[in-house]
C-alpha cells in the first residue's frame, strides 16, 4: 500500500505533458471485440483501469501486449462471452463488454456493477436500449444475461445523455440489422473518440459529436489502429494545480477545445490562460476569485472537476457555490477537506465554499479517483506536511500523477505505508 507525504506551499512552475484518455481507451478496448485481427492502440496511458480492462479481455479470450504506452491486442474470438463479478466489481467501465459481445456473438453475460464511493450507479439505461434492438434481457444472481438471435435497429432516445449507454449502444447497433437511431445522445469527446474508431473498423456511423447518432448495421467489421486522445481531466487537473499553487503551468499535448468550460471558469477565477493547438498556458495573478460552478454533460463544466474545482475555491477571496447536476452525492471528498482547514458545507447537490487563509496539512483519505485528486491539489498548498493515503484510487485514472506535479516543482512523494 502506498501514500502521498506532500510538503505544501511550493508554487508550481514549468511545462507537462498530459497523458492518453483513460475513458477513451476504457472504450476503445472492449470495441476490439467486434471483429477478429490484431490492434494498435499508440498513447495509451498506463493506468491501473487499463490493466483492469486488458485483464477481463485476456479472460474472455484475446491477446494483450502493453509496453512503453502501447497496447497490442490479438483477437482471434472470444472463448468466454461473461464478465465476472471480481473484474466487473473493481471498474464500472467492464460494462461496455456487454454491447459488443451482445452484438457478435447473440449472448453475454456481464456481472451487475456496483455502486462507487459515491452511491448508486445504475444501467438501467444500457439495459433498456439493448432490449429495444431486441434483446432479451434477465437478471440472475447479480448477473445480466442478454440474448439475441439478432439485434434489430430501433429508435432509443435517452432521458439522460448517458456516456456508458450510448457507447455500449453504438457498440451493440453496429451488426444490427437496419437503422438504429439514438437521441439525445452523450458527446463527450471520448464518446466520439470511440464512434470514430468503429467507423474505421468499417461501421456505418453518422451524426458523431451530435446528440443525434444513426448507425446503419452491416455484417462485417475488422481491426483497425488508434492514436488515444488525450485526457481532458488530467489536462484539467493539473491546470488546477498550478492556479491553485498560484504558479504558472504549461499543459502540453493537450487538446484545448476539450477544455472551454474549465478554461473560461479559471479566467473567471483570474487566471490568465493561452491557447495553441496542443497546449494550454495558465499565469496566475495574485489573487484566487470566488468561482460558482455547476456540473453538467459536456460541453459544460464535467463532474470529473467538480473535486478539484472545489480544492481550488478553499482559498479563494470569498464565498463560491459547486453545484454536482450529474452525481448528487459525488462529495467525499468535502470532509476530507475540511480536516485540512477547508470551510465547506455540503447541502443536497452543492457545496457551499468559503475561502480561508489557508489550509493546514493532516493525514486524509482518498475515496474516489477525482476525490484523491483534489487531496492532492490542497496538499499542494496545505502549511506543512499532508499525508495522503489509498492512493490506489488515484493510479487508477492518473499515470505518474506525482511525477508529473515533480517535474512542475511539488515537494510529493510516494512512500510504502501499512497504513490503509
Ligand atoms: C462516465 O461514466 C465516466 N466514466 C465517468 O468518469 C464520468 O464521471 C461520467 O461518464 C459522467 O461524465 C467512463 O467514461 C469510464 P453516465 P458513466 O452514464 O458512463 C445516470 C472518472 O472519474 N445514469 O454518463 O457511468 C448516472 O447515474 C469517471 O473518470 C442513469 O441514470 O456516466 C449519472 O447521474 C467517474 N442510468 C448520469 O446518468 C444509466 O443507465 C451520467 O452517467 C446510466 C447513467
Amino acid at each position: 500500500m502506498y501514500k502521498f507525504v506532500i510538503h505544501g506551499g511550493k508554487k508550481l512552475n514549468g511545462e507537462v505533458e498530459v497523458s492518453g484518455a483513460k475513458n477513451a481507451l476504457l472504450g476503445l478496448l472492449p470495441a476490439t471485440i467486434l471483429a477478429n485481427g490484431e490492434y494498435t492502440f499508440l498513447n495509451s496511458p498506463e493506468l491501473l483501469d487499463a490493466q483492469s480492462m486488458i485483464k477481463l479481455l485476456v479472460n474472455m479470450g484475446e491477446e494483450i501486449e502493453f509496453s512503453n504506452h502501447t497496447i497490442k491486442v490479438k483477437n482471434n474470438g472470444l472463448k468466454i462471452l461473461e464478465a465476472p463479478y471480481e473484474f466487473v466489481k473493481k471498474m464500472r467501465a467492464s460494462i461496455y463488454v456487454l454491447g459488443p459481445t451482445l452484438s457478435r456473438y447473440g449472448y453475454a453475460k456481464v456481472s451487475m456493477p456496483g455502486g462507487c464511493a459515491w452511491g448508486p450507479r445504475p444501467i438501467n439505461l444500457h439495459l433498456e436500449a439493448i432490449q429495444k434492438l431486441g434483446a432479451s434481457v434477465e437478471i440472475d444472481q447479480g448477473y445480466i444475461i442478454a440474448k439475441a438471435d439478432r439485434l434489430n435497429g430501433a429508435k432509443i432516445v435517452f432521458n439522460i445523455p448517458s456516456v456508458g449507454a450510448t457507447v455500449n449502444t453504438i457498440m451493440a447497433a453496429v451488426y444490427a440489422k437496419g437503422t438504429t437511431m439514438i437521441s439525445n445522445a452523450a458527446i463527450e469527446p471520448e464518446v466520439t473518440a470511440i464512434a470514430e474508431f468503429l467507423v474505421k473498423m468499417g461501421a456505418k456511423i453518422s451524426g458523431i459529436g451530435t446528440k443525434f447518432i444513426e448507425i446503419e448495421g452491416v455484417d462485417e467489421l475488422h481491426s483497425a489502429d488508434e492514436v488515444v486522445i488525450p485526457d481532458r481531466i488530467e489536462a484539467g487537473t493539473l491546470l488546477v494545480a498550478g492556479a491553485i499553487t498560484k504558479g504558472n503551468v504549461k499543459v502540453t499535448k493537450c487538446n484545448p477545445n476539450h477544455l472551454d468550460a474549465l478554461l473560461t471558469k479559471l479566467t473567471d477565477a483570474g487566471f490568465t490562460i493561452q491557447t495553441g493547438e496542443d497546449f494550454v498556458e495558465l499565469k496566475s495573478n495574485d489573487k484566487i476569485l470566488p468561482v460558482n460552478v455547476e456540473t453538467e454533460v459536456y460541453p459544460g463544466f464535467p463532474t470529473d472537476m467538480q473535486a478539484q474545482w472545489i480544492s481550488l475555491m478553499t482559498i479563494a477571496e470569498g464565498a463560491s457555490e459547486v453545484t454536482d447536476n450529474i452525481y448528487h452525492d459525488r462529495f467525499n471528498h468535502v470532509p476530507e477537506l475540511n480536516r485540512l482547514g477547508a470551510n465547506i458545507i455540503v447541502k443536497g447537490n452543492t457545496a457551499f465554499v468559503k475561502g480561508v487563509e489557508k489550509l493546514k496539512g493532516a493525514k486524509v483519505m482518498s475515496t474516489d479517483l477525482r476525490a484523491s485528486a483534489s487531496l492532492v491539489l490542497a496538499g499542494l498548498i496545505a502549511e506543512g506536511t499532508t499525508e495522503v493515503l489509498r492512493i490506489y484510487h488515484l493510479d487508477r485514472g492518473y499515470e505518474k500523477i506525482e511525477a508529473k506535479l515533480k517535474k512542475l516543482g511539488a515537494e510529493i512523494e510516494r512512500v510504502q505505508t501499512d497504513e490503509y
